[in-house]
Parts: C-alpha cells; structure tokens; sequence
C-alpha cells in the first residue's frame, strides 16, 4: 500500500506522509521464489495481524532472540540461523523476492529457528516485539540514502535508536554493519549520543566484524570496490 493510500492523521483534516526508510521495488518472484513461499510460509511466516508475539509459542521453545531487519535476499541470516541453534532468529524485510529467496535458502538448510515478517520493520517493531525481549538486534548494510536531501529516510535516526533499545533485553546489543562511510558516521555520532546504550569498542568507535556475521553480498561488492566496512555494536546498559 502507498504512503498516499495509508495517510496517518495528525489531527483532524491534516494528514502527513510517513517518511519510511525503503521504496517498495515490485520485483519479479522467480518460481523458486513463489514456490518457497507457498510451502513455507504456513510454517515460517509471521503476520503483523496476530499482534504481539509470544517467543516462547512462536518457536515452541525458550531461547535467546535475535531480529534481523532488511535481511535483503536472506543468505546471511539462514546462515546465522543455522551456526547458532541455540538462538531463535526473526527477520523482517518488505521485498517480496527477498523473502522468497530466504524461505528457499531456510528449506534447503533445514532449519527450524527462523520466522520472517514481510512488513515495514518499524511497524514490526512496535505492533510485534515485547519490550525488552532480544538478546541482538541486526542492522546489515542497510539503504545509505546518499543524498542530503534523502539522509531523513536512514533508519538510523535518535528516535529509532529508543524504539530498538525499548525492544531489547537489558544486555542485549544492537550490531550496524554498512559500507558508506558516511552513514558509519551518522550511526555512530547518533548512538553516541543515545541515552541507554554503552559502545561496546575499546576506541569508542567501530568494531571488527565479529564471526558470527557472515560476509553479506553487499559487503562483498564493497570489497569489490574497494570500499570499507565499518561494524557499530551498542549494548542496552539501561
Ligand atoms: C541495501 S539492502 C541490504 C540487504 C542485506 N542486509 C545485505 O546486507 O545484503 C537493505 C534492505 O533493507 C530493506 N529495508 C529497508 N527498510 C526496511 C524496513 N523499514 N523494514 C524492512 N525492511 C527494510 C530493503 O528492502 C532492502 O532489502
């Protein structure tokens, strides 16, 4: 649905477009990619129309919680997924192909411990997520938005960073990857300044990518490029 078929009233007569961080891409889904989604949702789709979800009966066990959002076509994350099976993963991502290609990926590797939302993650966050619930919350390489004009669309933003700290557990750490240095930037001097977080670097800046986050396919085109790659993980002190 568009900004303009969905307005948010602010008060009676005025509506507003709600920024949001993505353009919603009406790729094609390959038949791989409809044929996952019709076997696999049934088990692994989750809804933003169910409310607020209870981990314990999403995943029929009790188990840290990690959140993905922008999983992009989901390598990465059933990779994760499958390195850690003591965890329970959840992705969140609004490209339909995206989406496909993570069910194919998670069918082939057998997991059990991944459910995806096809949805805005801000809304996911806010409808979907108990308060202090996660023990991660991942954030890959997500659109730069590289034009000044554009940087109020970066997801990253003070207000974001309360809403992701509301949702994890105390401890809990929120990990930013991205090769656009300037966006490391604006990550880094908004945690900073967020209240709650404590940066987990010695140096107070960026940190090594730990194991645990495989090479994603946009970070291997930035090494292809020649570009950096700069890790921010912030944990939730209060
Ligand atoms: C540049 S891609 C990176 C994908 C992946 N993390 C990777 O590293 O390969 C950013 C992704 O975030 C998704 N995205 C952006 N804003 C989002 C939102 N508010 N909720 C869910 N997904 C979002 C986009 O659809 C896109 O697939």
């Amino acid at each position: 649905m568009s900004d303009q078929q969905n307005p948010q009233p602010e008060k009676e007569g005025v509506y507003l477009r709600q920024i949001r961080s993505f353009v919603k891409r009406e790729g094609r889904l390959t038949k791989g990619q409809a044929r996952a989604i019709e076997a696999n949702w049934p088990s692994m789709g989750l809804s933003v129309d169910n409310g607020m979800l209870d981990f314990s009966q999403v995943f029929g066990r009790q188990a840290p919680v990690v959140l993905e959002i922008g999983f992009g076509m989901g390598k990465s994350l059933v990779e994760m997924a499958a390195a850690e099976p003591d965890k329970d993963f959840i992705g969140i991502e609004v490209h339909r192909p995206g989406i496909g290609a993570c069910l194919a990926d998670a069918e082939a590797a057998g997991i059990k411990n991944l459910r995806v939302f096809e949805h805005d993650a801000v809304e996911v966050l806010a409808q979907c997520i108990p308060d202090a619930s996660l023990a991660r919350m991942q954030l890959y390489f997500p659109d730069p938005w590289h034009k000044s004009r554009h940087h109020k669309r970066r997801i990253v933003q003070p207000e974001f960073a309360q809403k992701v700290r509301q949702k994890l557990a105390i401890g809990g750490v929120w990990h930013m990857a991205t090769d656009w240095e300037n966006y490391a930037e604006h990550m880094l001097e908004v945690m900073s300044q967020a209240e709650g977080y404590k940066n987990q670097s010695a140096s107070q800046d960026y940190v090594p990518r730990p194991d645990f986050r495989p090479l994603t396919k946009f970070e291997q085109r930035g090494h292809r490029l020649g570009h950096g790659v700069w890790d921010l993980m912030f944990e939730r002190i209060a």
